[in-house]
């Protein structure tokens, strides 16, 4: 059994058709139910639903041989794993956003508010300024409204709840699509059918 975690919700299901439609499909998976796995036991393969942030954990510790997990959990978090494709897919972008009429103060300490505080923090130093990580688990929006933060790094997908919240992109950081991942063990071991896989499901994404 290959056995390929997908990332639980609205993108894992947009993911899936694509494994399906590359011929990698798994019928029981569309049957209304809870359950979290589910086999094609005639292809060989054993498809689960992760929550997004954890399918890096799954395969680069090799419960999953495979998975797809977003741009921004591979920047934060670095797992030992191979990138093999990109999607295309749940498309977004990483930025700083803040008040639309934000200057920054290059004397004081700039204070950030973010899940992602790896990538913010790469990304400040990158520029050589110095920040005040200030990590939160969401509703990341509300930290510079009620003063706890200057400016925050976070997802921008359409860019409604910054609008809604008074807030404006100042800077993209870089772009975030989901990419086809594999355990590095499992690309050796499984080598011919992961690259087949990765060939059929490149002619499914769409540009
Ligand atoms: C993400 C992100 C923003 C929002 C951006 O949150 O943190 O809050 O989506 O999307 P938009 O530009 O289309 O408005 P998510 O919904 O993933 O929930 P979270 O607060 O748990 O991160």
């Amino acid at each position: 059994m290959l056995n390929i975690a997908l990332p639980k919700g609205r993108l894992g299901e947009k993911v899936y058709g694509m494994f399906e439609r590359a011929g990698f499909d798994c019928p029981a998976i569309r049957e209304e139910n809870r359950k979290l796995y589910f086999e094609n036991e005639a292809l060989g393969l054993r498809y689960f639903w992760v929550k997004p942030s954890d399918v890096a954990i799954y395969v680069e510790r090799g419960a999953a041989d495979i998975g797809v997990a977003g741009k921004d959990i591979l920047l934060e978090y670095a797992p030992d794993v191979y990138e093999l494709l990109d999607l295309n897919v749940g498309r977004c972008r990483m930025c700083v956003a803040g008040p639309k009429d934000f200057s920054d103060d290059l004397s004081k300490t700039l204070r950030v508010a973010t899940k992602f505080t790896s990538i913010a923090s790469d990304y400040y130093a990158s520029l050589g300024r110095d920040i005040d990580v200030i990590p939160l688990n969401g509703s990341i929006e509300l930290a510079p409204i009620l003063g706890l933060s200057d400016v925050i790094v976070d997802i921008v997908e359409t860019g409604t709840t910054l609008k809604e919240n008074n807030l404006a992109v100042l800077e993209t950081i870089v772009p975030i699509s989901a990419r086809l991942i594999a355990n590095k063990s499992s690309f050796v071991f499984y080598r011919p059918r992961i690259e087949e896989l990765t060939r059929r499901l490149s002619q499914e994404v769409k540009p």
